[in-house]
């Protein structure tokens, strides 16, 4: 795919009235289709009975659909959620733990990876131990020598999102399998910018948003469990569109029974059926997947090789991995040689209609589809105007 006169190849976003979107690792923008998805929905709601059972039923298994497709797993073994931390802290209540068992997680990796296993310590003597990385993340000799006999789960990101560092997912995933640990992949800062075959990575839980390189909106996010994995978690709750349907009640009311063996939808949240969410959420997924991650990656890597070429060195400072390759991710963050410089930086930016974001005293640019090169020659534009861009605060 190729660009015309630097914007973005790839069409369907709303224009941004000149204003440049490059961060999305905090919110992707939403495609102009799961925008028209999510104005039916509304219109759906306006005139109730639009609101028929088939189109109730037809959204989460929509969803279920074009998550399944996306990472190639079947629709039936998608859980649906409204965040990652829903299906961080399904897997942590779900877990059948005994007293003395060990997490691992990565010390300073997001909070959503790290909160749902300290809750355990109370709740079951389980103890999370923080391996702390000698680089951003966690490197597999490092993850090897943190295991003990009491070690069952191993949790952290795809990609580290105050670092932009990615972590070795296959050998991570190889060190796991061999010592009988469960992997827990939150891919929240990587599905959508990178590919993903779950069918063949070497996780056993798999968890995202989906509000950021997903593009779709607020409050969405899913997980899938391998099969296997998931018959070995206990039940966390019992929701009654998940043991019946809507449509059993206009027959006769049935006495409220527990029902087992309902697979993945057993640990949906609830609300399945939540149009306004996930129908743009599912329009939004089908529009990637038809688009081809592959594409988008390759699209994604070209802005940011250029954003890391065109950056004078001489000034700035680049702390995520500059070199293209696997542990290179979509965030990008650098630094002014003179870090204190960086608050006042980024607030000219933001004041030129550059949108990055400000994240441990550096800044972070994060491109994605919707972006073209000469998004990213702005942006360069604004970092090197010949006098500084910002006095100091
Ligand atoms: C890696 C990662 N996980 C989780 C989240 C937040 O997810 P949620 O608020 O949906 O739990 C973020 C960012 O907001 C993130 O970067």
């Amino acid at each position: 795919m190729t660009s015309v006169a630097g914007l973005s190849p790839f069409p369907g976003f709303a224009d941004f009235g000149g204003r440049v979107w490059l961060n999305t690792a905090h919110q992707g923008a939403l495609p102009l289709a799961a925008a028209d998805a999510a104005r039916e929905a509304i219109a759906w709601k306006t005139l109730p009975f639009e609101l028929t059972q088939a189109r109730f039923d037809e959204v989460p298994m929509r969803l279920r659909r074009a998550l399944g497709r996306l990472v190639n797993v079947p629709a039936t073994d998608i859980v649906l959620a409204n965040s990652a931390s829903y299906g961080l802290n399904l897997v942590a209540s779900a877990f059948p733990w005994s007293t003395g068992d060990e997490v691992l997680v990565m010390a300073g990796d997001f909070p959503s990876d790290i909160l749902p296993w300290l809750r355990l310590e109370q709740q079951f003597g389980v103890k999370t131990v923080r391996i702390r990385p000698r680089g951003r993340v966690v490197e597999p000799d490092e993850l090897r020598a943190a295991i003990t006999s009491r070690t069952r789960l191993f949790c952290t990101t795809w990609v580290h999102s105050f670092s932009g560092f990615a972590i070795d997912l296959e050998a991570l995933g190889a060190v796991c399998r061999e010592h009988g640990v469960r992997f827990v992949l939150n891919g929240s800062q990587a599905l959508g910018a990178r590919p993903l075959d779950l069918a063949t990575a070497p996780v056993d839980a798999f968890i995202s948003v989906g509000f950021k390189w997903l593009c779709g909106p607020y409050g969405t996010g899913f997980i899938w469990l391998d099969p296997e994995f998931r018959r070995e978690l206990r039940p966390t709750k019992a929701y009654w569109l998940a043991m019946q349907t809507a449509e059993d009640l206009g027959t006769e009311v049935v006495e409220a029974e527990l029902r087992g063996g309902l697979g993945a939808r057993a640990y949906d949240v609830f609300g399945t059926a939540n149009f306004f969410n996930f129908v743009p959420f599912a329009a939004a997924a089908e529009f990637l997947t038809a688009l081809g991650v592959e594409s988008i990656r390759d699209h994604d890597q070209a802005l940011v090789s250029r954003f890391i070429d065109g950056l004078d060195r001489g000034r700035y400072l680049i702390t995520s991995p500059k070199d293209h390759g696997p542990r290179r991710s979509t965030l990008v963050f650098f630094s002014h040689k003179e870090k204190e410089r960086n608050r006042g930086i980024y607030e000219a930016l933001v004041r030129a209609g550059i949108h990055v974001a400000f994240r441990g005293g550096s800044i972070r640019l994060a491109p994605h589809l919707y972006n073209g090169s000469d998004d990213i020659d702005r942006a360069l534009r604004a970092l090197h105007e010949p006098c500084e861009p910002v006095a100091p605060k």
